[in-house]
C-alpha cells in the first residue's frame, strides 16, 4: 500500500518535473504552445479542438479524445516531403545560424528532430502566435526539442510550416555524429525576429 502510494507521488513528481520546461536560453520566458486541430484528420475544413503542449502531446489528447486519431494522422504524414520543408520562399528570411551549441541540455537525436518536423510540416492550422521574448516548445520525443521564440517586442505569427522548415534545415546543416549518432543543438535567427532552437531536453 504505502509502497503504491510511493510510486504514485513519484510518477506525480516525475510529470511535474517533465512538465515544468524550462527555455532553451534563461532569458526568454517560456509559452504554452496551442493547437487548433481538425477533429477529423481527413477533413481540415471540418469542426476543430484546441489542444495544448507539444505536437507529440497535443497527438495524444486528440487520440485520447477520438481513438484513432493518431493513426490517420500519421498514416497522411508519410506523404510530407522533406525536400519541400526544405524549399523555402523568402519567408522566413534567415538571418544567421549556430551550429553547435551548448544549451546544457545536451544535443537531439537528428532522426527524432525529423520526425518532429514531419509532423509540423503537415499542420495547416490558423497560424501560431509567441508572445514577446518567449519561447514555446513545439515539439519533444526522446528527448529531443524543437523551440521557437519571438525575439521582438510584439506578439509574432508565423506557421508551423516555417517552423518545420528551420528545424529540418537545422538537422540537415548542422549534424555531427556522437559514436554513430546523428546529433544535433543548433539555432536559426530569421530576419523578422524569431528564432528555432533544436536540442536536447527532458521529455
Ligand atoms: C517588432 O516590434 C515592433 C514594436 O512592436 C514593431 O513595430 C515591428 O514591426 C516588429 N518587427 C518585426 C520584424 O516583427
Amino acid at each position: 500500500m504505502l509502497t503504491k502510494i510511493f510510486f504514485a507521488v513519484g510518477a506525480l513528481l516525475t510529470q511535474l518535473v517533465h512538465g515544468a520546461a524550462e527555455p532553451p536560453v534563461s532569458s526568454y520566458s517560456v509559452v504554452e504552445v496551442e493547437w487548433s486541430l481538425p477533429v477529423d484528420p481527413n477533413k481540415p475544413n471540418g469542426a476543430r479542438e484546441f489542444v495544448t503542449g507539444t505536437i507529440e502531446e497535443a497527438i495524444a489528447q486528440m487520440d485520447a479524445a477520438h481513438p484513432g486519431w493518431s493513426q490517420t494522422f500519421t498514416s497522411n504524414i508519410q506523404t510530407v516531403d522533406p525536400h519541400a520543408l526544405m524549399a523555402r520562399g523568402s519567408s522566413p528570411e534567415s538571418q544567421s545560424v549556430n551550429c553547435h551549441l551548448d544549451s546544457g541540455k545536451g544535443a537531439a537525436n537528428c532522426v527524432d528532430i525529423r520526425d518532429g518536423t514531419r509532423y509540423l510540416g503537415s499542420i495547416d492550422s490558423p497560424a501560431p502566435n509567441n508572445s514577446p521574448h518567449s519561447c514555446g516548445r513545439v515539439s519533444c520525443a526522446y528527448n529531443s526539442a524543437i523551440w521557437w521564440c519571438n525575439d521582438n517586442d510584439s506578439v509574432k505569427e508565423t506557421t508551423w510550416k516555417n517552423m518545420a522548415s528551420s528545424a529540418w534545415f537545422l538537422q540537415d546543416n548542422c549534424l555531427y555524429y556522437e559514436r554513430r549518432t546523428e546529433k544535433v543543438s543548433a539555432q536559426e535567427f530569421m530576419k523578422d525576429e524569431w528564432n528555432i532552437y533544436v536540442t536536447g531536453d527532458r521529455c
